[in-house]
């Protein structure tokens, strides 16, 4: 069973997937994460963004090991990210493992969930569930912020809503897989829900689409 879980930035996608992969016992995959470390090869090597064949190089050569750089958390690998994002041949390169890891998740794990932009509309359209979360712009970069401050980060308020406003702009005006909501999917508005009540709120829809998994 695959659990596919889109939406913009902050909006709750990693929370939610991470109590739903404890509840259920399913692996999971933040695909931010690969992104984040294509976009962060490019600008270790030469810093050019927008060199197509270099990024796609770069996404062609990366290893699961790299997924675990405390660097990628940061928001200047976010803002690479959503440049190399952009570029199909990176989106392509990329495409394999998060396929592989959904149908053939890591043992023992009976199922497998995937948090991302475009993994109901394109990288597993045959996902079972599929959760669109989102949040207002300014309850999104709220939730940024205080996470920054809690992290002993400096941050200034405003300058976290811009940069959130100018990833989710470019995440849903590119060619290649832009964040949309699958048709299929549930849309959960988190700005006034805590992660108990999204967290409930998914459960409910998973248990009503009679997939057969019980918490
Ligand atoms: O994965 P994504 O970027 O969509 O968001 P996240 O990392 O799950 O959540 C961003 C921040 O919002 C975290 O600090 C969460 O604790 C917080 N959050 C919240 O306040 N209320 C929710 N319903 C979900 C997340
Ligand atoms: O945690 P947050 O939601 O802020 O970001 P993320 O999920 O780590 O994604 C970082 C960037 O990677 C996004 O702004 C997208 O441009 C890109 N991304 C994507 O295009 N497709 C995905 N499946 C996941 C991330």
């Amino acid at each position: 069973m695959i659990i596919a879980i889109d939406g913009p930035a902050a909006a709750g996608k990693g929370t939610l997937a991470r109590r739903l992969a404890e509840a259920y016992g399913f692996a999971l995959l933040d695909t931010g994460l690969l992104y984040r470390a294509v976009g962060m090869k490019v600008v270790a090597a030469d810093g050019d963004l927008d060199d197509e064949e270099g990024a796609a190089r770069a996404a062609r050569a990366l290893r699961p090991d790299e997924l675990s750089n405390p660097a990628l958390r940061s928001d200047a690998a976010a803002q690479a990210a959503s440049k190399v994002a952009a570029i199909a041949p990176v989106r392509a390169a990329l495409l394999d493992f998060q396929r592989t890891f959904a149908h053939q998740p890591p043992s023992p794990a009976k199922g497998a969930i995937l948090d991302g932009r475009d993994i109901a509309t394109t990288v597993c359209p045959d996902a079972e569930i599929k959760l669109f979360v989102t949040a207002s712009a300014e309850i999104r970069a709220k939730r940024r912020y205080k996470e920054l401050l809690d992290r002993g980060l400096s941050a200034i308020y405003a300058r976290v809503l811009e940069d959130l406003e100018e990833r989710d702009a470019r995440d849903k005006a590119r060619a290649v897989s832009p964040l949309v909501a699958a048709p299929d999917a549930l849309v959960i508005d988190t700005s006034a829900m805590d992660a108990d009540r999204v967290f409930a709120t998914a459960v409910d829809f998973i248990k009503s689409r009679n997939v057969g998994e019980r918490p």
